[in-house]
């Protein structure tokens, strides 16, 4: 007998073929989207995805920021999102005003910008990275240079680290789901489970702490991709908790244990199937950058894109 979730996902793939549409998710989206998505993926991923794509409409899943880069990227398509609340905490916590008074305190300052920044922000930036690329794009940048770090402190601190790079000042922003992971659970799920392997996200709160317990710190992709490869049986995952329903499709005879059950992204969470139905239906919740914005912001991504 169909479920629920097999009769609209039958709906939407019938709206995505009468759209044209190609649908991208995130490594954090619920796994019932994750199920019906073309590709899924880490934000630099589903980036060139969208931009490699030929279809005329992206629904991208994830959350606002990923889909105005996929705009910026694709003037020429129209990008949906299932939900325009959908927004990051994270990026929120950078505006254009910041980055301006920032420079002009640092004339001399290139400015680094994570993805998870609107697209204002981006285009008072010189470069974009994503976890994925951030040590690379800052090691591309001429030693010797200033470097301003926004807005992510605890991935600034990782990549301050793995690059040596003294003069790297560092926005102290955060990601509020990923806070939720703490060292000392960490160190209990360790002796609880001493074969485990343990992956973290660089934006997690303890990555300072707790970065010398960890196997590997990888972006979500970078994660997925690590623990199909590693012969371990068992992982330890600090990021979002989303990404374990696709660990758990691709290695069903491995196990993964969250690092906090806690860790879960109420945006990222607001995308339903429902949702995804109705902007395909309606040709509702449209994100499209101005044409001047979009023009602006995107050297900063062109250039990650060049490094990359
Ligand atoms: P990834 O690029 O590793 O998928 O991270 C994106 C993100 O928003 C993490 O909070």
């Amino acid at each position: 007998m169909k479920s629920v979730y097999d009769t609209i996902q039958d709906e939407i793939k019938a709206l995505k073929a009468k759209r044209e549409a190609v649908i991208l998710a995130h490594n954090y989206q619920p796994g019932e989207i994750q199920d019906i998505a073309d590709f899924v993926g880490d934000s630099l991923k589903l980036a060139q995805e969208a931009r490699k794509t030929d279809a005329k409409v992206i629904l991208f899943c994830g959350v606002h920021f990923m889909a105005e880069t996929a705009s910026i990227l694709c003037p020429d398509k129209t990008v949906l999102v299932p939900d325009l609340q959908a927004g990051c905490s994270l990026a929120d916590m950078v505006l254009p005003s910041d980055i301006r008074k920032w420079k002009a305190a640092h004339p001399e300052g290139v400015v680094v910008c994570y993805v998870n920044t609107s697209a204002a922000v981006k285009a008072e930036c010189d470069y974009c990275c994503t976890s994925s690329n951030a040590e690379k794009v800052v090691s591309a940048i001429p030693a010797g240079k200033k470097i301003l770090f926004v807005p992510d402190y605890f991935l600034g601190s990782f990549v301050k680290q793995k690059t040596g790079r003294a003069d790297m000042e560092l926005w102290k922003g955060y990601c509020p789901t990923h806070v939720m992971i703490q060292a000392n659970r960490i160190e209990q799920l360790k002796k609880e489970h001493p074969e485990a392997e343990f992956v973290m996200h660089p934006e997690c709160g303890c990555t300072t702490k707790s970065m010398h317990l960890a196997d590997r710190v990888l972006s979500t992709e970078g994660m997925v991709r690590y623990v199909k490869e590693s012969s371990a049986r068992e992982f330890i995952v600090a990021t979002e908790t989303g990404i374990l329903h696709r660990m758990q499709l691709d290695n069903p005879e491995k196990r993964f244990i969250p690092a906090s059950e806690q860790a879960v992204c109420g945006y990222m969470k607001m995308n339903t199937l429902e949702k995804m139905a109705d902007a395909l239906e309606n040709m509702r919740n449209e994100v499209r950058v101005p044409e001047d914005l979009a023009r602006r912001a995107s050297r900063c991504i062109e250039r990650m894109m060049e490094i990359v």
